[in-house]
């Protein structure tokens, strides 16, 4: 339970749920990794919907590993028996499935970002609504926190992860102000000073004027867009013929790596878990992957219920079968 006797599952709202637990009826019966399994809303549907999978979640918040044992309650014992759940970042994610004894997936799901629990809790850090000491660590264990970015990095480190982390058109002014004012202990104080950096005519366009530099700084803190690339390569690596992947991303940096990744992933006959095929020297070479949805967004209807996955974007890929 969340203070107020608040579910933790009743606070965020899985993104485009029925489509991605159906995208996954396809695929052979095996195991689906749910890399992101936040609160498990992703992960219920789908074994709700598929009895032949079993779901090993992994979470790098051990908000999210505390919360599994109430979601293995509210199911069935049928379903919660295909359920196991791991504390690991993604990057972990072969080494734990490893040790779960899964070498094969019949699919992935990486539904990036932050979980509205996360975002709404006040004392994580994360948001300028609420005010508290700066944080943002999906992790609570790691060292670095938006606190050491914010009062230790040199202003053109913070100006750098503001362009590169969220398309900051004021990144330098905004960088500057804040060396000016450190120390900086909290969200609203941080808020405060970036909204005094920016014109103010543009202050009242696009959303909170603080918004993008929270969302690049929690992207430095939590190494997000590090580890993506790598993490989503090795995962699909295990994946067999006709599993699928899918991946929900929420800012263009992000969807830019996924896209790259997923685009070479087309053509690469090199992951282990597949037969390296016979080609004819005067024929090119078969796809190792086929697009099944290429940038979906969810519909018009989802977006207003749920005004955080109006960025959403969803990509899925199969893996084609390939002559031995
Ligand atoms: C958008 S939420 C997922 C919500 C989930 N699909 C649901 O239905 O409740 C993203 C979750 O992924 C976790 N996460 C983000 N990056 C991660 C990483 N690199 N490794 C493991 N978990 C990560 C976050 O802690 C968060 O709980």
């Amino acid at each position: 339970m969340l203070a107020g006797g608040l579910l933790m599952s009743e606070t965020h709202a899985p993104v485009m749920l029925d489509e991605i637990a159906e995208l996954f009826e396809s695929v052979p019966s095996g195991v689906l990794l749910d890399a992101t399994f936040g609160m498990g809303g992703h992960s219920t549907a789908i074994l709700h919907r598929h009895p032949g999978l079993q779901v090993v979640g992994i979470d790098r918040d051990l908000m999210a590993i505390a919360h599994a044992a109430h979601v293995k309650d509210t199911l069935g014992s049928a379903d919660a028996a295909r359920l196991r759940v791991m504390h690991t970042r993604f990057d972990g994610a072969v080494e734990a499935l490893d040790q779960l004894g899964v070498t094969r997936l019949s699919g992935a799901l990486f539904d990036l970002g932050v979980s509205s629990p996360q975002l709404d809790n006040a004392e994580r850090g994360f948001s300028y609504r609420n005010d508290a000491r700066l944080d943002m660590r999906m992790d609570r264990s790691q060292e670095l926190s938006a606190w050491n970015v914010v009062n230790e990095y040199d202003a053109e480190s913070i100006a750098d992860i503001l362009r590169r982390n969220a398309d900051e058109r004021f990144a330098g002014r905004i960088a500057d102000a804040i060396v000016a004012a450190r120390p900086i202990d909290t969200t609203a104080r941080l808020a405060e000073v970036v909204i005094a950096a920016i014109p103010a005519a543009t202050r009242r366009t696009g959303g909170h004027p603080a918004k993008r530099t929270f969302q690049a700084i929690r992207i430095e803190v939590n190494a997000e867009l590090d580890i993506l690339a790598n993490a989503l390569k090795d995962v699909m690596s295990l994946v067999v013929p006709h599993g699928r992947v899918a991946v929900l991303s929420y800012h263009s940096g992000e969807d830019r790596i996924v896209k790259n990744v997923l685009r070479e992933s087309e053509t690469d006959t090199s992951r282990p878990n597949i037969a390296t095929p016979f080609v004819h020297p005067s024929r090119t070479a078969p796809r190792a992957w086929r697009r099944v949805r290429v940038a979906k967004h969810p519909n018009p209807t989802e977006q207003q219920r749920n005004p955080r996955a109006t960025s959403a974007r969803l990509r899925v890929m199969e893996r084609c079968e390939v002559a031995a």
